[in-house]
Order: C-alpha cells, then sequence, then structure tokens
C-alpha cells in the first residue's frame, strides 16, 4: 500500500469540512479499503484556515501553484469556486498528471466537455460529484449505476436556498421579500441572492446531470432559466387550492424531438414525492427505462454532506493509486450530440394570473386574447381577496396544454391591453406523468 497524497486549494465551508473527513477518518480508510490518505498541500488565505482543520503548518500554502506543481501530489481538489483561477489550476493539474476533484458547478455547468476532454488527453479524470445535490450521491449513480438505462427525465429541487424560501413561503403564507430577508439575516441565503434566487446555480446543476444522465453535450446557456423572484404568496395559495406546489425545479428531459432542459418555478402535483421536499433539502427525481422512477433526497450544500461527496470522489481515484496502479483515464465525454429543444417549442400547462378590470366584456377580451394565440382555457377563477384594489380584480386561468411561444404571445398583449393592469404571474404546469413515458412496461 503506498499513501496517496492529496493537495487542497481553499479551505472555506467545504474545504475545511473535507480536510476535518479525511483526518478523523484516516485510520478508517486504512482499516476498511487499505488506503492511506495524506494531506499533504493545503491552499487558503489565511494560515489559521488550515490550523483549524488540524492540517501540519509545513502543508500550508496561499499560492496553488505549490499544490499544483507539488510532484508528490497525486490528486489536487479544487473547492474555490468560480472561473479563475480555477480554469488554470486544472490545466495545470491535467498538464502535470494530476486528477482533478471539484464541487465547481458554475464552471463545469459551462465547460465540463473542454475540461473532461482536457483530463482524457493527459491520462487523468475531473471528478465533481460534489457539484450536483451536495451530498446526494447523484452524479457516480447516473455514470455508473443507471447505465443500462436509457435515462429520460431528471427533475430536480437542486437548490436548497430557493426550496427553503418558498417552504416557508407556503407554509407560513408569507411575501417573498419578507422570507428573504428573514433568510439572509438568518445565514440561510446570501446578502447576494441572485446565483440562487434567479435560477444561475440550478441551471448549472441541471447542465451538468443532464449531460452526465442523457451522454449528451448540454451547457447552462443550453438550459432556459427562470428564477422564483415574482413568486407571491398569493400565487403559492392558488396553486394549493388547485392540487399543485410551486417547486423550483431543474427539468432535463431527453425527449424524441431533442433535450429539453430548464429551471423554473412550477407547479407540481402536492402528492408526487418531489413536492414532500421542504426546506433546504435537495431531491433528484430520475427515471430510466429500465428502472422507472427513482429518487435521491439528502441535503445539497454543507459541510460535511458536500465533503461527503468530494471524499467519496477521493477515495474512488485513491484505490488504485494506493495498490500502485493508475485510475483509468476520463473517459470520452459524449459519444452523441443530441439537439436542445428550443424553450419556445415547449409544450405545457399554464398558470396566469391576471389583475383585470372589474367591468363589463373584460374577461371576453382577455379570453380572446388566449384564444387568438391558440391557447384554449381549462379554469378561470375570479379571486374575492385583499388582492384585489378598487376596480380591479385578480383573476387566475389554468390553460390546456400550449406552446410556450404562444403563451409568450399572449402574455405580451395582454400585458398591453387596456382591461389588465397587470400579468402578475405566468407559471408552468408541469405533466409530470409524461416524465415516464419510455418506460419499458413490466
Ligand atoms: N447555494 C446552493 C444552494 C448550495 O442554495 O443550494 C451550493 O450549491
Amino acid at each position: 500500500m503506498r499513501t496517496v497524497n492529496v493537495g487542497i486549494i481553499g479551505l472555506g465551508t467545504v474545504g475545511g469540512g473535507v480536510a476535518r473527513l479525511i483526518l478523523s477518518h484516516h485510520d478508517d480508510y486504512v482499516a476498511s479499503y487499505g488506503i492511506d490518505l495524506a494531506i499533504v498541500r493545503a491552499c487558503a488565505l489565511e494560515p489559521e484556515a488550515a490550523r483549524a482543520c488540524g492540517i501540519a503548518d509545513e502543508a500550508f500554502t496561499t499560492d496553488w501553484h505549490d499544490v499544483v506543481c507539488d510532484p508528490s501530489v497525486d490528486v489536487v481538489v479544487e473547492l474555490i469556486g468560480g472561473e479563475h483561477p480555477a480554469t488554470e489550476i486544472y490545466e495545470a493539474a491535467f498538464a502535470a498528471g494530476k486528477h482533478v476533484v471539484t464541487a465547481n458547478k458554475a464552471l463545469l455547468g459551462r465547460h465540463v466537455e473542454q475540461f473532461a476532454s482536457k483530463a482524457r488527453e493527459n491520462g487523468v479524470q475531473l471528478k465533481c460529484e460534489a457539484s450536483c445535490g451536495g451530498g446526494i450521491p447523484i452524479v457516480s449513480t447516473l455514470e455508473r449505476d443507471l447505465v443500462g438505462n436509457k435515462i429520460l427525465t431528471i427533475a430536480g429541487i437542486l437548490n436548497g436556498t430557493t426550496n427553503y424560501i418558498l417552504s416557508r413561503m407556503e407554509a407560513e403564507g408569507a411575501d417573498y421579500a419578507d422570507v428573504l430577508a428573514d433568510a439572509q439575516a438568518k445565514g440561510y441565503a446570501e446578502a447576494d441572492p441572485s446565483a440562487d434566487v434567479d435560477g444561475f446555480d440550478a441551471a448549472s446543476k441541471t447542465a451538468i446531470l443532464a449531460s452526465i444522465g442523457f451522454g449528451t453535450r448540454v451547457t447552462t446557456d443550453d438550459v432556459f432559466q427562470q428564477g422564483i423572484r415574482t413568486i407571491a404568496a398569493e400565487d403559492i395559495a392558488q396553486a394549493r387550492e388547485l392540487g399543485y406546489t410551486v417547486k423550483l425545479l431543474g427539468i432535463a428531459r431527453n425527449t424524441p424531438a431533442g433535450v429539453d432542459a430548464r429551471v423554473h418555478p412550477t407547479l407540481i402535483p402536492i402528492d408526487h414525492q418531489l413536492a414532500k421536499v421542504a426546506g433546504a433539502m435537495n431531491a433528484v427525481y430520475v427515471v430510466g427505462d429500465a428502472v422507472g422512477e427513482t429518487m435521491f433526497y439528502g441535503a445539497g450544500a454543507g459541510s460535511f454532506p458536500t465533503a461527503s461527496a468530494v471524499v467519496g470522489d477521493i477515495l474512488t481515484l485513491a484505490d488504485p493509486i494506493s495498490k500502485g496502479a493508475e485510475p483509468l483515464p476520463e473517459p470520452e465525454p459524449f459519444k452523441q450530440n443530441l439537439p436542445v429543444r428550443p424553450m419556445d417549442e415547449l409544450e405545457t400547462k399554464y398558470y396566469v394570473r391576471l389583475k383585470v378590470a372589474d367591468r363589463v366584456g373584460a374577461l371576453a377580451e382577455v379570453v380572446g386574447v388566449f384564444a387568438k394565440n391558440d391557447i384554449s382555457i381549462s379554469l378561470i377563477n375570479q379571486v374575492e381577496d385583499a388582492a384585489s384594489d378598487g376596480d380591479a380584480c385578480s383573476v387566475i386561468f389554468l390553460t390546456h396544454k400550449a406552446v410556450e411561444k404562444n403563451m409568450q404571445a399572449a402574455a405580451a398583449e395582454l400585458a398591453g391591453a387596456s382591461c389588465v393592469s397587470e400579468v402578475a404571474n405566468v407559471l408552468r404546469i408541469e405533466d409530470v406523468s409524461a416524465w415516464t413515458e419510455g418506460v419499458f412496461e413490466n
């Protein structure tokens, strides 16, 4: 057995957890797997960050080059996030023949193919279990355990911050702004919440999972993205009354018309497994044509849950290294290049909330706009509540399946209609029964 040398770049919440986990379980890994892990280099801004984790002073550096250029390092663990210098770290590590483990979803969401190819060219691996769903073992599940399937659907609650906000809005009937402010005060949401609430984080994760699950190139730019800022307490209450809950989902579907990849607030039936995922927890629902429905639930963030995923990747690489062999090079990234279906072509049902003038003919005018855009209404509900102000009242419309392009055209037309004072929200209602289309019959 030879010692496997690890170099960690970044000792924040995740990096600190990784160091603590490796150091506290060192003897267990030796006893259980015959793997002796040593943290030989650790890069952070301050030496206290390393000392707090129990890392020896001589391993500490403030310069990432010291980690990547150390000939004894077998595995480089990048946990600083962001595009730079993470990109340079990968390039230098691959060129030096070192494997890379990362949780960097923003970078991989855009460039997973490019980095996987670079790793392959250099005979090493790039592993990213922690990039999606924190501690949930979903990347390796898609890469390995479900490979006998054609993966049909991946639908995930991939962002804990937004699920926490939506769950509290639903439980308390509270407004978005109040819950966000409280979440920020308690440290559950970032001071600048954009990456979470505008859907960037979930879009990166959706791109990575779709790429791996479907074996094709899907980048963050291919993922339609809409966040939760416009969701009002009234929408959540109305959805609930109609039998739905509102979740920010990352949805990727492998359809005959191409890959459908999107992140947006979605109405799903309250009895669906994903509807029951509350608070900051994450869940990934995966349908394979053989396995059918599966769901993976767990902490999507946090020091030790994310460290669990990172250390799992390190041990996977360390297993052959400790026995004197090299892990196989990164496999060829994608053998397919499936088309990505434009969002305009999506066909789904919609929930529309309008503020409409309370006068004769107003509803007829609105229905006329829907009809003109080939959108058929399945339900109209005029809401008698405090939100109704003066001459305007809130009206909820549910539609039959319609085409996204038509709905956007109708929404734009309604926004300019004299009888409509506000198009308060247009939300998609997911047809969850379509998620299992293509599963083999037993
Ligand atoms: N900011 C993310 C979330 C965690 O709220 O889920 C890290 O991906």
